[in-house]
């Protein structure tokens, strides 16, 4: 598939707006939490939750994507879908861990990201520039195509490069479980599997900071089973800019029903490990 790019430097501009609204939503959701944040509402099943701050930072950020980029659609896990005219969508997770936010757990983030193709197709849309802000520790990763990764953090900004160890058995491996029960049942059986071969496995809870958690040298290996595209979409960018993989199983590209990052032999190395369960992996993701 060919994807129409823009000019570098309207990406550098792209990624300077992802990282705007990013650090804009990362600091509402913690200066602004209320003292007691209630549930608002669930989604794909009871534990799929939704707070009125998750509904508040979409609507911030549609708000600055509209002032600064009025001509480009926007696409929210909350709810957002705005169409546009110039190829670029953004698409957004106001908050990328929820479950932690809810119980005061300091790895949820904002994740922002400019891609080009059609935003509602699995594969059928590019990242071309992101930002992934957790507004606890203050980190800031963003990227843009063939521009490189970076992090901003404690007053300074660093090249971001993707470092992994010899083998699987010295690989700290990142996960995360479905909101699915029926789902968490094959992941359980996948991790079962993966434990004995590794140097151990993580479920963080935020896909987004998760996987730029590899460029940040705090994790080696990355697959999950059930992200979406606001859950990926800046960090698959981020993290292929730092010099790794991103695919789905047996798609160049990652996808809902699997998204692996990390080295590419490692990667394969997890494809390998899932194959014989692949078929049982229930098709409700
Ligand atoms: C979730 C987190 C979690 C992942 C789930 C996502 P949300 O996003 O990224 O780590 O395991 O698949 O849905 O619901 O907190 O935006
Ligand atoms: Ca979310």
């Amino acid at each position: 598939m060919n994807f129409e790019i823009p000019d570098p430097s309207t990406l550098k501009d792209l990624e300077a707006v992802a990282h705007r609204v990013a650090i804009a939503c990362g600091r509402l959701i913690v200066d602004e939490r209320p003292a007691h944040l209630e549930v608002a509402a669930t989604k794909s099943s009871a534990t799929d939750v939704v707070t009125i701050m998750d509904h508040r930072s979409e609507q911030l950020a549609m708000g600055l994507l509209q002032e600064l980029r009025p001509d480009d659609g926007v696409l929210g896990e909350e709810g957002v879908d705005i169409s546009g005219s110039t190829g670029v969508t953004w698409i957004i997770d106001p908050i990328d861990g929820t479950v932690n936010y809810l119980y005061g757990i300091p790895w949820f983030g904002v994740s922002v990201a400019a891609v080009v193709g059609d935003a509602g197709v699995e594969g059928g849309w590019r990242p071309v520039a992101g930002a992934v802000y957790n507004p606890i520790t203050d980190e800031l990763c963003s990227a843009y195509l063939s521009g490189g990764a970076r992090l901003r953090g404690a007053g300074k900004v660093r090249d971001l490069r993707f470092d992994a160890p010899p083998d699987l058995a010295s690989s700290l491996v990142v996960t995360g479980f479905s909101y699915s029960s029926g789902k968490r049942a094959w992941q359980g059986q996948i991790a079962s599997e993966l434990l004995p071969q590794i140097r151990d496995l993580r479920r963080m809870g935020s896909a987004s900071i998760d996987i730029c958690s590899l460029a940040l040298g705090r994790a080696d290996l990355y697959y999950e089973s059930g992200i979406n595209s606001w859950d990926m979409a800046a960090a698959w960018l981020i993290i292929t800019e730092a010099g790794a993989t991103m695919r789905g199983f047996d798609t160049p590209y990652p996808t809902k029903r699997m998204a692996i990052a990390g080295r590419a032999d490692l990667a394969e190395r997890i494809v390998e490990i899932i194959a014989p369960r692949w078929d049982e992996l229930p098709r409700d993701s």
